[in-house]
């Protein structure tokens, strides 16, 4: 259990760990995310990264090098400095005790380490037992990467099994997009301004179109990604949180969970998945990329219709759809009203006449679309959007807030046990070949049977990063 200081807040980690240090998130996410925390935060404690590649410490800073150097870092400074000299790095197997006794004893007098399992699910629960049998368990927290399970029965082996070694406060399950600055400003947004949440419900709001669009493919990920496609890689997590965020209730009461709390009862509530209202999609080419399984038919694309059952949403249709070798790499929340419930000025009002919209990336904006006057004597409009706010991407790697967040014990932008729970319980009907599988042409908007299934509530309004409407 985490020690709790005497003023009531839970002690700092003293050490970081980090396991799958040679790994692809390390390179990518992890390294960055410490430097700026070295650099900004003045973080001072050990790192100890952990692998079974047989390599030293020295390797262990040259991939340290590396991944700043792409990351725009030079290797030099006091931040640099700092990083490599609180470097250290421990091999060996991850079921061999003796690679836990290594880790203890390099942990000295470190009472409240900070594990980070970047490593493949298959290794969570080992290296929480071996953490859990040397000792290196104690007053420890844990950060697991997601996937969380591979659906809702084995996410609920996974839970009891580490629930046996760490309790709940001190799991820290990441979602990225939860500690993603354009996320929190929809969180922010609503509940800072009063005027959006007497019109956030069924009777002002038409529908919701969540898009995330990716150009890329799945390129050298294919064996990763060939065992997941897009509803456990982006939907089941990272895009039922953006929904959650954006449609929940207003958190209230003083309690550190309560902003969770609102995220829990609003996923709760969202029907499980009608695979009637889903469309998959495998882009052409897909096959050829190596790791991928001859005949594979898991999606790259994915675009669902759900429904949330509370009074708040009863009737309004979310749409959801993400993929990759989409035209181009952008996410957005559109929020569309209803049209006026009468037509003043007898001209053709579009099958909705105003919306609200959040994008995530590549820039940080929310625009309100209105309907305006055409100048002229004819009582004709026409739709523009007014740019409330517009920042360029996100300046702060999500990676870093969420480390830092998990070293001080904060747990609000991680998942937690009962939201894991519920966000299986929406996609569990539809995982697997449930649903039949269309092939799109790369560059594409995904297969038509999307716009299809959107039908009148459509059509799928795409990004349009940098324009507006
Ligand atoms: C990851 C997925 O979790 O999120 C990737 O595994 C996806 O497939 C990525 O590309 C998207 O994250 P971001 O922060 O680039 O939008």
């Amino acid at each position: 259990m985490t020690e709790v200081r005497g003023d009531g807040a839970a002690a700092p980690s003293d050490a970081i760990v980090f396991f799958g240090a040679t790994g692809d998130l390390a390179k990518k996410q992890i390294f960055p995310a410490l430097y700026r925390l070295v650099a900004e935060q003045d973080l001072s404690v050990p790192i100890i990264g952990v692998a079974r590649q047989g390599w030293q410490l020295d390797q262990l800073k040259g991939r340290a090098v590396e991944s700043l150097k792409a990351h725009g870092v030079a290797a030099e400074g006091a931040a640099f400095n700092q990083l490599m000299q609180l470097l250290r790095y421990v091999d060996g197997d991850y079921n061999d005790p003796a690679t836990f006794a290594a880790l203890r004893h390099e942990l000295g007098t470190s009472r409240h380490p900070l594990h980070y399992l970047a490593v493949p699910p298959s290794l969570f629960s080992t290296v929480a037992a071996q953490l859990a049998k040397s000792h290196c368990a104690d007053g420890a927290r844990l950060v697991i990467e997601k996937p969380f399970g591979h659906d809702r029965v084995s996410a609920r082996a996974l839970d009891a099994v580490l629930l046996r070694y760490f309790p709940e406060e001190s799991i820290f399950r990441i979602d990225h997009y939860l500690g993603k600055e354009p996320v929190q400003n929809i969180l922010y947004s609503r509940f800072a301004n009063p005027v959006f949440e007497p019109i956030w419900n069924r009777t002002y709001i038409h529908s919701v179109q969540i898009t995330m669009a990716e150009d890329f493919g799945v390129d050298d990920r294919g064996r990763f990604y060939d065992e997941t496609g897009a509803i456990r890689d982006v939907l089941q997590n990272h895009l039922l949180q953006v929904l959650a965020v954006l449609t929940m209730g207003p958190p209230t009461g003083e309690e550190n969970e309560a902003e969770r709390d609102q995220r829990a009862d609003l996923l709760k509530a969202v029907r499980p998945l009608d695979p009637a209202h889903v469309v998959r999609g495998q882009y052409e080419g897909y096959h050829d990329v190596p790791g991928v399984r001859a005949g594979s038919t898991v999606e790259t694309f994915v675009a669902v219709r759900l429904e949330i059952d509370s009074w708040r949403w009863a009737g309004v249709p979310i749409y959801i759809r993400a993929g990759k070798r989409l035209p181009l790499t952008a996410s957005e929340v559109l929020v569309i009203f209803k049209r006026p419930p009468r037509e003043t000025f007898g001209e053709i009002v579009p099958a909705y006449s105003g919306h609200v919209r959040f994008t995530l990336s590549p820039d940080v904006s929310v625009g309100l679309g209105v309907r305006v006057k055409a100048p002229g004597e004819r009582m004709i409009g026409r739709d523009t959007e007014l740019i409330l706010s517009r920042q360029a991407g996100e300046d702060r790697p999500p990676y870093q807030r969420l480390l830092g967040d998990a070293m001080r014990g904060v747990g609000e932008l991680f998942t937690r046990s009962d939201l894991v729970d519920a966000q299986w319980r929406i996609v569990d009907p539809i995982l697997d070949n449930v649903c039949p599988l269309y092939l799109y042409a790369a560059g594409s908007w995904g297969p038509a049977e999307a716009a299809e299934m959107i039908g009148r509530d459509g059509p799928w309004r795409n990004p349009n990063p940098g324009g507006t409407g």
